[in-house]
């Protein structure tokens, strides 16, 4: 197992074009970061493949994407408004800003190590505000939503009603959330814009545990699934006092990350909470009427909650891989081909056009399929490193042989077998190798 630092995951990214810092030519900031040319392909791929398992895949499941913006009594009904807020302490010596609940040593700054020195605690509220038309004032102001969970529950009744949902069903959606976290840090993990990865799941509150385990087991198995080595993911319940303010109960999936094990995905059972909090707000009534008993009911709700862009990171860190190969480090992205972005490089072996044609053609063919590049720069060995190093499952090279028998060599990433392929076959043979 290869540990890498944050250090070199972050230069990679940065060198390879998967992130960028944010506003990097006027100094950067570390609320937010910009995916490059890779970054948005990987991105892209985590969640197609978690759409896939959660909605696609399923009869029970349906997707959504509800505005960011939205109205302001949503965030009083779902309590955001007044309880999402976390312990600030401020150094009086050196002017940082800290989590109270996530310092080593509660009486001593990590900025300047002095003792003592600490305000009292503040909640701080982390909404991101903003005003709605050009009248900056109360009455407009607005949130950019912390979560995607609450366009949800409030769409509950829309989707149930026009898609005709029956208990138990869920609700799934991908989309930006915005937390002012006080700390943000460590690369792409905790930063004050991110992506979400939410299904809302509605079922008879007798049903809950159970349903409740079924996610937790399912989500578990889709990180393994995608090649995570289960050795670097852990189940870790949530004790009491962390609990949201809507949870019964949460399970937290964390990943080794290079600082330590964290988290990844929370899963939580919300209960009846949410519905009932817009009932009561809205007015209108959101129970669930079961025609087969002639019951009406608020469902229960069991919450899987991942970080798109923070799951991203983690599958970067764990493909991570370097390893001595004729005395010269190999440094390999071991990602999961779903998940790579590129599925294949077509290299011509020389820049002459009776090889690049050819090549060109390769890879117009094999577009129909998935995302492909050429490159024609650089020694063979080194477009071969480079395709390791951003994790191309396989490379595809044309030599002046291939003007002959109409073959190529098909290079395995991992493995850095070679094997000569009919043109004609490629794609099939790559489809074999590929397609799940
Ligand atoms: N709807 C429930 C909810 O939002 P959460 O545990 O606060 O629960 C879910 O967030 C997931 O969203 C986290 O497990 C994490 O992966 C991701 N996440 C939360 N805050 C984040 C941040 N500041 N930066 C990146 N990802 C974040």
């Amino acid at each position: 197992m290869t540990q890498v630092t944050l250090e070199t995951i972050s230069n990679l990214a940065k060198k390879r074009g998967f992130v960028f810092q944010s506003s990097e030519i006027y100094g950067g900031i570390r609320s937010a970061y910009d995916y490059g040319p890779l970054g948005v392909e990987l991105l892209r791929n985590v969640k197609e493949q978690w759409w896939r398992s959660l909605v696609q895949q399923r009869n029970d499941v349906v997707g959504l994407d509800s505005a960011i913006i939205q109205a302001r009594a949503v965030w009083r009904a779902s309590g955001h408004e007044e309880v999402f807020t976390d312990p600030m302490v401020e150094c009086r010596n050196c002017n940082t800003r800290h989590r109270l609940d996530k310092l080593e040593d509660p009486e001593q700054c990590p900025s300047c190590g002095k003792r003592g020195t600490f305000t009292e605690p503040r909640q701080f509220n982390l909404m991101f505000k903003t005003h709605m038309g050009p009248v900056e004032d109360e009455d407009n102001l607005v949130y950019l939503r912390p979560e995607t969970a609450q366009g949800i529950f409030i769409n509950f009744e829309n989707v149930r009603r026009s898609n005709r949902m029956k208990l138990p069903f869920g609700i799934a959606q991908i989309g930006k959330s915005f937390r002012n976290e006080i700390t943000p840090g460590q690369f792409v993990f905790r930063t004050r814009e991110f992506e979400q990865m939410e299904m809302e799941f509605f079922c008879r509150p007798e049903e809950a545990d159970e349903w409740f385990n079924y996610w937790v087991e399912h989500r578990f198995s889709w990180y393994t699934d995608l090649g995570i080595d289960p050795d670097k993911l852990r189940l870790r319940p949530h004790d009491a006092d962390e609990l949201s303010h809507y949870s019964a109960g949460t399970s937290d999936i964390e990943f080794l990350f290079p600082w330590g094990w964290d988290e990844l995905e929370g899963i939580a059972n919300r209960t009846d909470y949410d519905l009932k909090q817009h009932t009561e707000h809205s007015g209108e009534d959101l129970r669930y009427f079961d025609q087969e008993t002639n019951e009406r009911f608020f469902p229960y709700v069991i919450e899987p909650a991942a970080g798109a862009t923070r799951t991203t990171f983690a599958f970067l860190i764990d493909a991570y891989t370097e390893e001595e190969v004729n005395e010269e480090t190999r440094v390999v992205l071991r990602l999961d081909p779903r998940l790579a972005p590129y599925k294949a490089a077509v290299l011509p072996l020389s820049k002459k056009p009776e090889l690049i044609e050819p090549a060109e053609k390769i890879a117009t063919e094999l577009r129909r399929k998935w995302m492909i590049e050429v490159d024609t720069t650089q020694s063979i060995g080194r477009r071969y490193r480079r395709q390791d190093e951003i994790g191309t499952p396989y490379c595809v090279t044309v030599d002046f042989d291939t003007l002959e028998d109409h073959a190529v060599t098909v290079r395995d990433r991992d493995s850095m077998a070679q094997e000569r392929v009919s043109t004609d076959r490629l794609l099939e043979y790559l489809s074999g190798l590929l397609d799940r």
